[in-house]
């Protein structure tokens, strides 16, 4: 059974109680309770340290370490009481535990504040989403590769400003997300190595005068090293601003990834099919069959920036060192961690289950003169200047417009009165395969050159 607490633990300094609303604006218990089993994870490690350097007792060590492993699995089982007196995640666990074991436990706090604690226990927590982040991220990444694979062959309008600009293999443009996704992966690499970073130690701003070990204890909980400055380590959130820039360019990522979907799923485009699994259908219109999983994701996009402004804004213009705002920094910080790994993992699932609908794409391809460019740097490989050539190709590319045919079923004959250079091998390069297969350098379109960058990729991911 466990207990509520419901004396406020610094009270002695006041002669009055605590206004009863604001005993609960200022709470953070009711969201920083997430951070629990992190929360438990410090103080294990700092006790152990305490432990070493003479503060605790070898007895005092085990009853904590006992004491804490029986909060750890109330929480797990969801049977702890959380109290709003006892305002946040480290006072609710530190009065449970002094509960549960007496006086050893009011010691477990010696030459530590809240303020690194909470500092060190969202790093924590971050360190563990960010992984959690990056395993849906290579999910995705593989995903992609397999699909891309399938598709390298596949050909399609390529677009600039929307309109068909020159043909593309499918693979090609699956390759270019899964480039995106490379940066992504690479960004939250980075972020982690600032993050994990140990606060502990710098106590409420000044650090401490017992004598401490700070090396041990960032060695328990797997940081890099101690932090440098106590004033910085209590205060800075800008390890959560990387995290959600990061994160902002994970969503804008996906919800460009989204947009396409959206659109090559509409009835217009008709490029591909998302499984219904992946669908909803409308409670109105019977035929409906809407891309939820894209819309929302590109929809939520939006939190995760409003997430980054939430945290830049808090932390501008905040003195040293520590300032209750922090606290306003967990809410984002989750959010902004489910989201991307509730997208991420959306996306994961429903990639391998789209379908491309090659004829449509083949035939969209043939109806935008996508190969007029191939048709001009064949007129300059015969000798022509590109500035000519381009004129030219207009003209030709009029012709098919006013006569409703594709530059490749413009009879030879017709061609050459544009411009006598042209021959019958022409027709190689008119044609959309012969367009993309020509692009067969490092980066190109070619179906070859896609096997290529897919074989390398999964080298990189490691699969
Ligand atoms: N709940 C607080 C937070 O999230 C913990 C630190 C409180 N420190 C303090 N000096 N009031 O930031």
């Amino acid at each position: 059974m466990t207990t509520v607490n419901t004396e406020k633990l610094s009270s002695a300094r006041f002669a009055e109680a605590t206004d009863a609303f604001v005993e609960e604006f200022t709470a953070s218990v009711g969201f920083d309770q997430r951070m629990a089993q992190q929360d438990i994870q410090g103080s294990l490690a700092h006790a152990a340290m305490l432990c070493k350097i003479g503060i605790l007792t070898e007895q005092e060590l085990a009853d904590i370490q006992r004491g804490l492993g029986q909060i750890g699995a109330e929480i797990a089982r969801g049977e702890f009481v959380w109290s709003i007196k006892q305002e946040d995640v480290h006072m609710n666990i530190e009065a449970r535990l002094t509960d549960l074991i007496g006086i050893a436990g009011k010691k477990l706090h010696t030459g530590r504040s809240r303020n690194d604690q909470v500092a060190t226990d969202i790093r924590l927590y971050l360190r563990s989403d960010i992984g959690a982040i990056m395993v849906q991220l290579k999910r995705l990444q593989l995903a992609l590769l397999d699909v891309a694979e399938r598709e390298a062959d596949t050909i399609m309008p390529g677009f600039t400003h929307l309109q068909v600009a020159q043909p593309v293999t499918f693979g090609h443009h699956l390759m270019a997300w899964f480039e995106m996704l490379c940066r992504d992966q690479e960004r939250l690499q980075d972020c982690l190595k600032r993050l994990n970073v140990m606060p502990l130690g710098a106590a409420a701003l000044a650090g401490t005068s017992y004598p401490i070990d700070r090396y041990m204890t960032a060695e328990l909980l797997d940081f890099s090293r101690p932090s440098n400055n106590s004033l910085d380590s209590v205060s800075d959130r800008d390890f959560a601003i990387e995290f959600a820039a990061a994160g902002s360019l994970i969503m804008m990522h996906l919800s460009r990834f989204s947009e396409e979907l959206v659109l090559w799923a509409s009835a217009q485009f008709d490029f591909i099919d998302i499984p219904d699994a992946f669908c909803t259908g409308s409670s109105i219109m019977p035929q409906k069959k809407n891309p939820d999983v894209p819309e929302l994701v590109r929809g939520k996009s939006g939190r995760v920036v409003g997430h980054l402004m939430s945290l830049l804004m808090l932390m501008k213009s905040q003195p040293l060192a520590y300032n209750k705002d922090n606290q306003e920094d967990k809410e984002p910080l989750f959010d902004t961690a489910d989201t991307l790994i509730n997208c991420l993992r959306a996306f994961a699932d429903m990639m391998p289950h789209v379908k491309a609908k090659r004829e449509n794409m083949y035939n969209s391809a043939k109806r935008g003169f996508a190969t007029a460019t191939d048709l001009a740097d064949y007129l300059v490989r015969k000798g022509m200047a590109f500035r000519d050539a381009h004129e030219v190709v207009g003209l030709a590319v009029r012709l098919g417009l006013d006569s409703g045919r594709d530059l490749s079923e413009l009879a030879l004959g017709e061609l050459q009165g544009f411009s006598p250079a042209i021959g019958a091998d022409v027709f190689d390069i008119l044609k959309l395969e012969g367009s993309v297969a020509a692009r067969n350098h490092i980066g190109g379109t070619a179906p070859a050159q896609v096997r290529k960058a897919i074989a390398a990729a999964r080298l990189q991911v490691g699969v």
